[in-house]
């Protein structure tokens, strides 16, 4: 297996099953490894208190899995009762179809290995705690869970349509690196962000990347970059928003948007409603 950047996959694909699940072998993590790991959530609880949405902050405290890396199986008891999703075991990155299968069927992949102690800032394939502290909490939220779910039938569609790499942009705009406006201001909802040290307080205070209000068709046309952060993100009102949006069959919006160029990450256009840091949203001169 390789990633986007066509590096070598560093996990053990050697012992999973045909849906790419293995066991997460909880007992084989090293008191080293729950270390970092209260080391990466210590960093982030204070982080998350600032930038995070309310619905994050709210479920994180209440599973209060800060002590150790957390185990699967006790958080599936809580998260099947709240809103009947599951994490399971994957050994890292999986095929497209694969992912959006286990979406399709209210299954989150979560990669088993923690990062190197060196990697504590930056790392370049999803981790464990990437995977767990950005993406759980977000699953007990019923519409987002939702909008999960819907994602990954999307996924399946997208791929019989050729139209993933659109698709993708969604995701990356919305679950990785999405912003929405609240009473308090600006804050965070992305696992890309909230998992990261440095870009959850840069994607809110920082006054260089363009702040903009959801599109689902400009945000399936906008390139993204993976390897600094982002140029631009994209706010949504609230979870609802997001879900509606996202309902329709987008076989016609694929069909609309499959001539055009796509845009520029760093891209503002006269049409966008742009947000200043903590104001409502302004048009663009
Ligand atoms: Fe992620």
């Amino acid at each position: 297996m390789t990633g986007e950047t066509g590096h070598k996959l560093r996990g053990d694909y050697s012992r999973m099953r045909p849906d790419y699940t293995v066991d997460q072998e909880w007992e084989k993590y090293s008191p080293a490894e729950h270390e970092l790991w209260r080391r990466l959530y210590r960093r982030q609880e204070s982080l998350v208190a600032k930038y995070a949405c309310g619905e994050f902050i709210e479920i994180m405290e209440r599973l209060d899995f800060g002590a150790g890396i957390p185990r699967f199986d006790a958080i599936n008891e809580k998260l099947a009762r709240a809103t009947s999703w599951q994490l399971v075991a994957v050994p890292g990155l999986l095929p497209d179809l694969t992912f959006f299968d286990h979406l399709a069927n209210r299954r989150f992949p979560v990669t088993v290995w923690l990062r190197d102690p060196e990697e504590f800032d930056y790392i370049v394939e999803p981790d464990i705690f990437h995977d767990f502290f950005g993406h759980a909490p977000m699953l007990f939220n019923p519409v987002f869970a939702d909008y999960m779910q819907a994602y990954g039938r999307g996924g399946i569609k997208a791929h019989e349509l050729g139209a993933i790499e659109m698709l993708a942009r969604l995701y990356w705009y919305t679950v990785e690196f999405g912003l929405i406006d609240t009473p308090q201001g600006i804050r965070t909802y992305g696992a890309g962000i909230l998992s990261s040290g440095g870009e959850i307080a840069y994607c809110i205070d920082s006054p260089d990347p363009n702040r903009i209000g959801f599109d689902l068709l400009r945000i399936m046309q906008t390139r993204y970059k993976i390897d600094t952060f982002q140029e631009t993100y994209f706010v949504i009102r609230d979870f609802q928003q997001l879900f509606d949006a996202t309902a329709p069959d987008f076989t016609p919006y694929y069909g609309e948007l499959r001539g055009r160029e796509p845009y520029a990450p760093s891209t503002v256009l006269a049409t966008d409603k742009v947000y200043h840091r903590g104001t409502a949203p302004q048009r663009a001169a």
